[in-house]
């Protein structure tokens, strides 16, 4: 910097001190004022919206794929997009260490690599060419951090156009950077050229990209939620052997357990002499020995860390006497009939069936091939398919097992073909009453349905 030009800022700085206003205390002051508001903002975002809550963390969940924060993903992708090249990819320093190293030594130097003292833009080209290269590059790495590198099917198309994007174009630009220094006209050039083929390319991986899979992951905040969600698991998960309430003393209707004495586990036996962690500890690793298998990820189960929280609230908070059981947890499992009203699918039997039935009725489980998931499987499935559900007959064999009338086999009378439903308890008289109805009236699946079936009384059982 020459004399003159000191001379010149001196001079405008006297001028702007002579307007009155003063780093101390003028300027933080209004630094201060502009920092409060933006720490009012955060606290009002984080009171009224926050962030969505994720699962508990599972350590032992080997299908969850950690992912930096969202400034960090530039570098998240520019490291796979790395680690495919050939030869070099191999050596992780290089993209870890080295090349952050030198880009944020470049930066660091630039102010002394660059000793131009003119502000003015078109006096800093190098500069800007360069910082316009980087910024561009990690705006579209981070834009682009979502799609893989490489794809499902193998195609390396989409790696080899991030790649380009991320590498190769950045790379010959600083190369020229280097041939043109002095020419500022290629310069630029070569710094639009490089930004526009890098967005370009992007924009068509971006819009080549596979569909994101969004994984819904249900996450029950309120204690309400959270019995429900354990309700729902433990219906389809544990009803099987332990009943729909926990009070099951002998397993009945599960194949290798059939009459195995068991202590029910909605009793002060169990509820008050296992604590919550070695409660979870049981589901997750169940009993092996004597029949319970793992229900937790660990242990090759299915059931992760929060879901296993979930039954474990449901349990103490409807079995447990000590806690006391939330009023809007209590809703009934489906709204009481009205004299001569046609049941759902959809708003009575799907409910029930859920609790009662699903644990046993879904796939992979010993059953006669019955499923009950939906609809169409209660209709449709079956050893038994066209003498389970008949509309309207009382003889149906579905209607036959819940009232724990057994079905003997044809060919052999003495032996059961069909036990009663559930085998391990009796239905209460409302539920088996919502059944008769549903079926003697013609399965409706909709309440629009039932709801014009529902003008004359039907006759109770
Ligand atoms: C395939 C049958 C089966 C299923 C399904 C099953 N259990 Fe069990 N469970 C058992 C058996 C058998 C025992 C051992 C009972 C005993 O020793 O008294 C047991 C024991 C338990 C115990 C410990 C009882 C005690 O006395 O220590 C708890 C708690 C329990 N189960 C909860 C569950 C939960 C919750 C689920 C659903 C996620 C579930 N079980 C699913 C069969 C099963
Ligand atoms: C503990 C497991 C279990 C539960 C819970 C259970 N089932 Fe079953 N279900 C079976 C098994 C096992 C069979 C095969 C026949 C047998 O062993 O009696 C079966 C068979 C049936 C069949 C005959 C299917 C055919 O085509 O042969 C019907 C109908 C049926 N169940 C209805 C129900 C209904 C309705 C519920 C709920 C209210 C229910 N089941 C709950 C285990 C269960």
């Amino acid at each position: 910097m020459n004399d003159e030009t000191k001379q010149k800022i001196n001079k405008r700085y006297e001028r702007e001190l002579d307007k009155g206003e003063r780093f101390w205390p003028d300027t933080i002051f209004k630094d201060l004022i502009t920092s409060l508001a933006i720490f009012l903002v955060l606290i009002l975002l984080a009171t009224f919206i926050g962030i969505p809550a994720e699962p508990k963390a599972d350590p032992s969940d080997t299908s969850y794929i950690p992912r930096p924060e969202w400034y960090f993903l530039f570098l998240f992708k520019f490291l796979a997009l790395y680690g495919q090249l050939p030869l070099i990819g191999k050596i992780e320093w290089i993209a870890t260490v080295l090349i952050p190293g030198i880009a944020i030594g470049v930066l660091t130097l630039l102010p002394f690599i660059e000793k131009n003292p003119n502000r003015y833009y078109s006096k800093r080209i190098l500069p800007i060419s360069i910082m316009t290269v980087m910024v561009t590059g990690i705006v579209l790495l981070t834009l682009m951090s979502e799609v893989p590198t490489v794809s499902e099917d193998g195609s390396t198309l989409l790696g080899t156009l991030q790649t380009t994007v991320g590498i190769f174009i950045p790379l010959t630009a600083y190369i020229l950077f280097a041939v043109f220094k002095s020419n500022t006209r290629l310069m630029l050039w070569t710094t639009s050229l490089a930004a526009v083929s890098m967005i370009l390319i992007s924009g068509t991986v971006l819009a080549l990209a596979p569909e994101k899979k969004t994984e819904e992951t249900e996450v029950a905040t309120t204690l309400v939620d959270q019995i429900f969600a354990g309700q729902d698991l433990y219906s389809v998960y544990c009803t099987e052997c332990h009943g729909d309430d926990g009070s099951v003393a002998v397993i009945q209707g599960v194949e290798g357990l059939e009459g195995e004495e068991i202590t029910p586990i909605n009793s002060r036996d169990v509820l008050y002499t296992i604590t919550d962690s070695a409660m979870t500890e049981v589901i997750a690793y169940g009993r092996p020995n004597a029949g319970m298998t793992p229900f937790g990820k660990t242990y090759g189960g299915e059931l992760t860390r929060s879901e296993i929280d979930y039954i474990v609230v449901f349990m103490r908070y409807m079995w447990d006497d000590r806690f006391e059981v939330p009023a809007e947890a209590l809703k009934p499992l489906f709204p009481p009939l009205a004299q001569g009203e046609v049941p759902s699918y959809d708003v009575h039997i799907q409910p029930i069936v859920k609790r009662y039935c699903v644990s046993c009725h879904r796939a992979g489980k010993e059953n006669n091939n019955y499923l009950m998931t939906s609809y169409e499987e209660i209709l449709t499935t079956g050893d038994n398919v066209d003498k389970n559900i008949i509309a309207g007959d009382e003889g149906s064999y579905f209607l036959q097992v819940i009232q724990e009338h057994a079905i003997m086999n044809p060919e052999a009378p003495d032996e059961e073909l069909i036990g009663v439903m559930p085998p391990n308890r009796a239905l209460k008289s409302n539920i088996v009453e919502v059944f008769f109805r549903w079926i003697m009236s013609g399965m409706p699946k909709t309440a629009e349905e039932a709801g014009a079936l529902s003008t004359t009384p039907t006759p109770t059982p």
